[in-house]
C-alpha cells in the first residue's frame, strides 16, 4: 500500500509545485525587497564590524558615559541589575532598538540621550559587538 501511495503523493506535490509558476518565483521571494545599500540587518543598516563596535562600546559618549559603564564590556555586567543583558543578544534586536531610541520612538531618560548622536554604522557596529560576546540571556525553549 505504501508503497504505491508514496509515487502518487510525489506526482501530487510536484504537479502542485509547478503549477505555483515556477523556479523563477521562488529566487524572487528569496531576494526579499530593494534596499538602497547593502545590508544584513532587518533594520535596514549598512554591516557592521565586531572591533569597530568594540570602540563604540568602550569609547564615552557626549553624556560622559560608555556603553561599556551601564551594561558591562561583555554586555552581561550591568551597573545596575535593573539593566538589560545586551551580551549574546541578536544583532537585529539591538539595532531595532537603539534606532528606536535614536529616533525617539522609544523613550528613557537614561538610555534615550545615549543613543541620540549614534551612525546608522556605530549602531550596526555596537550591535554586531554585544552579539558577539556570549549571552546570560535565555529563552523558553529550554521548558
Ligand atoms: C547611563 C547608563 C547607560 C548607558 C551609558 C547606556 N545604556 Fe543602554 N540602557 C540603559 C538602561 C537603563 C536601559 C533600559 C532602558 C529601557 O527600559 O528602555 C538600556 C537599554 C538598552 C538597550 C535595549 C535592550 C533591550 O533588551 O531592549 C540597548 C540595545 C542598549 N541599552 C544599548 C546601549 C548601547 C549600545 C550603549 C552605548 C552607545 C548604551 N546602551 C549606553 C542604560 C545605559
Amino acid at each position: 500500500m505504501t508503497t504505491l501511495r508514496l509515487p502518487a503523493v510525489l506526482a501530487l506535490t510536484l504537479a502542485l509545485a509547478a503549477c505555483s509558476g515556477g523556479g523563477d518565483a521562488v529566487s524572487e521571494e528569496h531576494a526579499g525587497p530593494e534596499r538602497a545599500g547593502p545590508t544584513e540587518s532587518s533594520a535596514g543598516l549598512p554591516k557592521g564590524t565586531v572591533a569597530d563596535g568594540e570602540k563604540v562600546a568602550t569609547t564615552p559618549g557626549s553624556g560622559g558615559q560608555s556603553c561599556a559603564d551601564c551594561h558591562g564590556k561583555d554586555g552581561s555586567t550591568p551597573l545596575d541589575p535593573s539593566y538589560p543583558f545586551l551580551g549574546g543578544q541578536y544583532a537585529d534586536y539591538i539595532e531595532h532598538a537603539l534606532v528606536a531610541y535614536r529616533d525617539g520612538q522609544r523613550e528613557h531618560a537614561l538610555m534615550g540621550p545615549q543613543a541620540k548622536d549614534l551612525t546608522d554604522k556605530q549602531i550596526a557596529d555596537v550591535a554586531s559587538y554585544f552579539a558577539s560576546q556570549p549571552t546570560k540571556l535565555t529563552d523558553l525553549s529550554h521548558l
